[in-house]
């Protein structure tokens, strides 16, 4: 059976995880693979519809319900479309995916990790991502774009939430970005050069892809 790839950027907001997500598909184009970038909360039609509820600075949102709604997001998203286009042999490239549950969830709304852990291996049906790049920038950058930052739509729900919020979301991923098994990024540097750490970090694993045929999910989780 084909098996793709499955790559996830994580960080906190503009830390430059669609920037060098768009880069990343383009060369991997050119290098003749076949990449959908796709984005957490959303990627399928039920869950883009939560993304809204969830960004909606109208809804009022408990902090487990918020728990629930990502989750829920994330199980539509693996089993409609990820898992499909890893079994299709296709790279994926997610804008987001459980580390960011962690972040904002765990560290940042302080609902209890286990929980968070827990959840996210049930929305996520076992399933782990090849690599799990990390942005970390420093508070200076982060508080610049932050002042840069003219969004025509306003601030989304979770952006509207005080900065004592954010510093401890943006502390979560300096410690999450150093846990074994990620790739920890300074993103404070020039995109090309954030980019070419990337790429390094990708042409190991596709050494290894598709010919291993790992197991990536205990079988008897597929669900779809
Ligand atoms: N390495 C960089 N140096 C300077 N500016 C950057 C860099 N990477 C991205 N930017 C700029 O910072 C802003 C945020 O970048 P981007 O949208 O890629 O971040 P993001 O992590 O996807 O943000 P969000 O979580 O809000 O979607 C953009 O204006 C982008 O042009
Ligand atoms: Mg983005």
């Amino acid at each position: 059976m084909k098996r793709g790839i499955f790559i996830v950027l994580e960080g906190p907001d503009r830390s430059g995880k669609s920037t060098q997500a768009a880069l990343l598909k383009t060369w991997l184009e050119g290098l003749g693979h076949e990449v959908m970038v796709t984005r957490e909360p959303g990627g399928t039609y039920l869950s883009e519809k939560i993304r809204r509820i969830l960004l909606d600075p109208k809804s009022r949102i408990e902090p487990m319900t918020e728990l629930f709604l990502y989750e829920t997001s994330r199980i539509k998203h693996t089993l409609e479309k990820i898992i499909p286009a890893l079994d299709a042999g296709k790279v994926i490239i997610s804008d987001r995916y459980t580390l960011s549950t962690t972040a904002y969830q765990g560290y940042g709304r302080g609902l209890d990790l286990k929980t968070v852990e827990t959840l996210n291996r049930i929305a996520t049906l076992n399933l782990k991502p090849d690599v799990t790049i990390v942005f970390d920038i420093p508070d200076k950058v982060f508080a610049q774009r932050e002042r840069l930052a003219q969004k025509v739509s306003g601030p989304d729900r979770i952006e509207r939430e005080p900065s004592s919020f954010r510093r401890r979301v943006n502390k979560a991923y300096k410690v999450l970005s150093r846990k074994p098994g990620m790739t920890r990024v300074d993103g404070g540097r020039p995109v090309e050069e954030i980019q070419a750490d990337i790429r390094a970090c990708v042409k190991n694993i596709l050494k290894t892809y598709p010919a291993a045929g790992k197991p990536r999910r205990q079988e008897g989780h597929r669900g779809a």
